[in-house]
């Protein structure tokens, strides 16, 4: 980790990912380290969350650690008061902050202003604790990562940014396919395409569905409504009409293709019922493997 916080992919160096991928691998398949005995983390949610809060106070306790959930209503952080207070208040009472926010500045503010680690719960940029239980989920599924071609369909949202950064830190061929004005922002993609160039993968964006699956070993998608984006529900579903994940989609990819998302799903929209119930979604493995994911985030954080 190139410094003491976790609030994207490029804290980690390219080879680095693939190392806390077989961390996570090694955490789940043996014992869960303590680094967190004595120690208390505080957990900051702007935003609703189930699987993230879940699977972040599970692991923290199961590490010897506690947690203190504040919900926006509590702190009201940038309203109430500005997030450098937050931050200098925080660092002289706990030893860690988790926290979900709608800015992603919001979360560089508490990084800058504190010394003790900060993880991204979800930014509106960036999900890197995501990404990183998804490459645990592909390499469990597809037995590597190297060289497999992950096809992301829909918003290049969040989910999107970080799964491009992580899928070209470990060689894999990473293609999102979404509406022109709807591309992974250029700041995630820029860094994703030197990725992928010093790991001779690919990284293409393929405007059709049907052609950008074709060869898949993983298809993913994500909700076309982001928490924040709800001004603009009835403009992104008609946008995104055509970007529905469905096991005809799905028939196109390759015959042991799997099928992935980061929940929740809007069954009718991005997803079809049916394929997010079929034998060759693992939506469920993902869910579980935040758990160990964010362990080995925390583990690596936390033992220095
Ligand atoms: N893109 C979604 C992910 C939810 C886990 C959102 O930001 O709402």
């Amino acid at each position: 980790m190139k410094g003491k916080d976790f609030l994207s992919i490029t804290d980690l160096e390219p080879d680095e990912v693939a190392l806390m991928v077989q961390r996570a691998r090694h955490i789940k398949e043996t014992e869960t380290p303590r680094p967190l005995e004595g120690k208390v983390l505080a957990l900051i949610f702007e935003k609703p969350s189930l699987r993230t809060r879940v699977s972040f106070e599970v692991g923290i306790r199961q590490m010897g650690g506690e947690c203190i959930y504040l919900s926006n209503a509590d702190i009201g952080l940038g309203t109430r008061e500005p997030e450098i207070d937050v931050a200098r208040v925080l660092d002289r009472l706990v030893d860690g902050i988790v926290a979900r926010v709608f800015s992603h500045r919001s979360l560089e503010i508490l990084a800058e202003n504190t010394t003790i680690p900060v993880i991204n719960a979800l930014s509106d940029l960036a999900h890197p604790c995501q990404a990183l239980g998804d490459l645990l989920t592909i390499n469990e599924s597809k037995g590597n990562l190297e060289g497999l071609n992950v096809t992301y369909v829909g918003d290049g949202n969040n989910i999107a940014s970080s799964l491009a950064l992580a899928c070209s830190s470990v060689g894999a061929n990473f293609t999102i396919s979404a509406p022109g004005d709807y591309h992974v922002p250029s700041i995630a993609w820029d860094e994703a395409r030197r990725r992928a160039a010093q790991k001779e993968s690919l990284l293409d964006w393929v405007e059709k569905p049907q052609d950008a699956v074709k060869s898949a070993d993983v298809v993913y998608t994500d909700v076309w409504i982001s928490m924040g984006d709800e001004a603009e529900a009835d403009e992104r579903r008609r946008v995104f009409a055509e970007y529905q994940v469905n096991t005809e989609l799905m028939g196109l990819a390759k015959s042991d293709a799997v099928f992935m998302h980061d929940m929740p799903a809007h069954r009718g929209e991005e997803v079809s019922d049916e394929m997010f119930d079929h034998p060759k979604s693992v939506v469920f493995h993902q869910a579980e493997n935040r758990l160990h994911a964010q362990k080995a985030v925390m583990a690596e954080l936390f033992s220095r």
